[in-house]
């Protein structure tokens, strides 16, 4: 007897180990600000952002190598290209935490933790988006197949990138500060170069 076991509909999440192809102080050395609620974190819960939402059309650099990932992941999607707009930055202080949101308008996004310093980074937990659409099943434990939830790390050097569908969180983070990139993309085709590259 022959089996055949068909993964059809996955969500790729896809990580970037880029410890040593930039400098962790120099795309930290910016001015943050009480947070500004980008990605819904709460007011007031010690977190801080810095430049708005332009930060990497001021570092072109880094854009680049943000943007070779970003073309890695369409390309085995096989979907349109798609060019970094908007970003920002985030420094989480001690227990400091993000709900649940999702980037609306958004192809896919990315979180990039340019910066980690202390031990305890809370993994960044992306959520199901099948638990919609499922109900009556039990399952006896968690493995790959049933899973509610994919954590992946948060440490230095990361970069995550994951339809912007998907919802995600992070727990309180046990670091003295961690530092997050993140950013939206869109079809290059169908925005002018305008509206894309001065972000
Ligand atoms: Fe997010």
């Amino acid at each position: 007897m022959t089996v055949h076991k068909i993964l059809a509909f996955p969500s790729l999440i896809m990580g970037f180990d880029l410890k040593g192809a930039y400098d962790p102080d120099e795309l930290t050395d910016v001015a943050v600000v009480p947070h500004a609620l980008m990605g819904n974190a709460q007011p007031g819960d010690g977190s801080s952002s810095g430049e708005g939402s332009n930060y990497l059309h001021t570092r072109p650099e880094t854009k680049r190598m943000l943007q070779n990932c970003v073309d890695e992941y369409t390309n085995t999607m096989s979907q349109e290209t798609l060019a970094i707009a908007n970003s920002w930055i985030n420094r989480a202080s001690q227990g400091t935490y993000t709900n649940v949101h999702r980037h609306e308008g958004s192809v896919i996004s990315g979180a990039f933790y340019p910066k980690v310093e202390g031990e305890g980074s809370s993994p960044l937990i992306l959520h199901t988006p099948l638990a919609a659409h499922t109900f009556n099943t039990f399952y006896t434990h968690d493995n790959d197949l049933n899973a509610s939830y994919c954590q992946v790390p948060a440490n230095q050097g990361m970069l995550w990138l994951f339809p912007s569908w998907l919802n995600h969180h992070t727990e309180p983070t046990q670091t003295h500060s961690r530092w997050v990139v993140s950013f939206n993309t869109y079809p290059r085709e169908r925005y002018t170069p305008t509206n894309l590259d001065t972000l």
